[in-house]
């Protein structure tokens, strides 16, 4: 397992492409098994999660090609309709099979999730959609076993805001008989791409980004062909913490600020200030940042995928914040690892009270969870003196060549290989 080693508190300066989204492109290339055919994808990132998606479906029969940021499958000989433990535990978005293969084969055998670092993430909406579409639901043996001579459209109403609900579900309307309305549904921007791809397939989708969906089935769709999919704002929010934290001057190409309206506002709130250019959108972090209060929500409001990133900007700011996260149940792995570094932050009643200090130090720490490692990073940069964070695959699930990106601005950052 690699470890970052980085030596803090430089000030970094210069340009940085945000890469395609991971919770686009994986919705995304699994949304080629709806259609029989070689669908081809762009800007799709090269991530460990990415790979895994690519196994996923070779597993199913798939031919999958990757190079370059561009991806092509050809699901017209799948003849393997499950999606093994081995995978989905490493990848719980390989979830996100279970709806196209539902509708287009009538069934599948995929392994529940489970938990993760982050909570216990059951998929209970997914399958609560399938079932009143028509498919019959079996848990056995941790897996899903699903079946449907036919899927019909049905009026779903989400309790709980669900990304990958709402996703799965999309996918298999697009394919049943009639028409689904999907109520409360998730507005993020990577639901609104993958409706976009399906549309392009032939889907007819109404209504992606607000919270009710309407998709009309259709008998077939027809391969995706280039599909090109959004910047992923997750990371370039991450840019943003980081200009934040380090008083950095960096100009984010191929960023989609619109997408980012919560994240901008509350960095502004800190002392962030951004500019909109014609080669980019430029972010300056000014000094210390100023202390400031967070609730995580579905979007349109502020993401819980930048929540651990924000706590470790405010963990040098001038006063006291409190971060409360209402997405996930234990999002705050990354809490431990902060305060080896020097941070000054308790949990009280499921929120997070972090009181600025002036400077950060370098420690050995170690990377939990996606986003958690992502904070370590941010708080790695500009603390004083060495950090080494160890079990870096988390970071190489969700960010594109991270460490080369940041050497480009100027950070003293390396990998260490692994040496087992
Ligand atoms: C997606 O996960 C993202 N992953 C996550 O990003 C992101 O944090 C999350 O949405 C919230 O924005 C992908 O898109 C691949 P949810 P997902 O279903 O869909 C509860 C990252 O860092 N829930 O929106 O799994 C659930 O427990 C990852 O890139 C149910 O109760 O999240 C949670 O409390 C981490 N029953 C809440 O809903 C269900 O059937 C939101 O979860 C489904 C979800």
């Amino acid at each position: 397992m690699d470890t970052l080693v980085i030596q803090g508190n430089k000030t970094l300066k210069g340009e940085v492409s945000i890469s395609g989204a991971k919770n686009a492109a994986l919705p995304i290339l699994a949304a080629s098994i709806l259609a029989s055919g070689e669908s081809s994808f762009t800007g799709i990132p090269y991530l460990r999660d990415v790979v895994t998606m690519g196994r996923l479906l070779s597993t199913m029969g798939c031919k999958f090609d990757y190079a370059d940021g561009t991806a092509v499958i050809d699901s017209a000989s799948i003849n393997h309709f499950e999606a093994p433990y081995e995978l989905v535990k490493t990848m719980r978005a390989s979830v996100l099979a279970l709806g196209p293969l539902v509708a287009r084969y009538g069934k599948a055998r995929v392994s529940l999730p489970g938990g993760c670092a982050i909570g216990a993430r059951p998929i209970n909406l997914h399958l609560m959609g399938l079932e009143k579409m028509g498919a019959k639901i079996k848990l056995e043996g941790g897996y899903v076993i699903a079946k449907a001579n036919v899927l019909r459209g049905a009026s779903l109403f989400f309790d709980t805001v669900t990304v990958t609900g709402t996703e799965n579900l999309m996918m298999a309307a697009a394919l049943a008989r009639g028409t689904t309305v999907l109520e409360n549904a998730a507005r993020e921007p990577e639901v609104v791409d993958l409706a976009n791809c399906l549309i392009s397939m032939g889907a007819r989708i109404k209504g992606a980004g607000e919270s009710v969906i309407e998709i009309e089935g259709v008998d077939t769709l027809r391969p995706a062909k280039r599909y090109r999919v959004i910047p992923d704002r997750i990371e370039a929010g991450t840019f943003m913490a980081i200009a934040g934290i380090c008083g950095s001057d960096l100009l984010l190409k191929n960023c989609r600020s619109d997408h980012l309206d919560a994240v901008i506002m509350k960095l502004k709130d800190t002392g962030v200030s951004f500019k909109d250019t014609k080669k980019g959108l430029r972010v300056r972090g000014h000094g210390r940042p100023v202390s400031a209060d967070l609730k995580t929500i579905p979007y349109p409001g502020f993401p819980t995928d930048m929540q651990a990133q924000f706590m470790a900007m405010m963990t040098v700011a001038k006063g006291t914040s409190v971060i409360k996260e209402t997405v996930f149940e234990n999002r705050y792995m990354h809490v431990a690892e902060l305060k080896r570094m020097g941070a000054d932050i308790s949990i009280e009643g499921g929120a997070a009270a972090i009181r600025g200090v002036e400077q950060l130090k370098g420690a050995p720490v170690m990377a939990t969870d996606l986003r958690a490692s992502a904070s370590l990073v941010v708080a790695a940069l500009c603390a004083k003196g060495e950090t080494r964070i160890s079990r870096i695959y988390h970071l190489d699930r969700g960010y594109e060549k991270m460490d080369e990106k940041l050497r480009q601005l100027g950070a003293d950052i390396y990998r260490l290989p692994d040496k087992s």
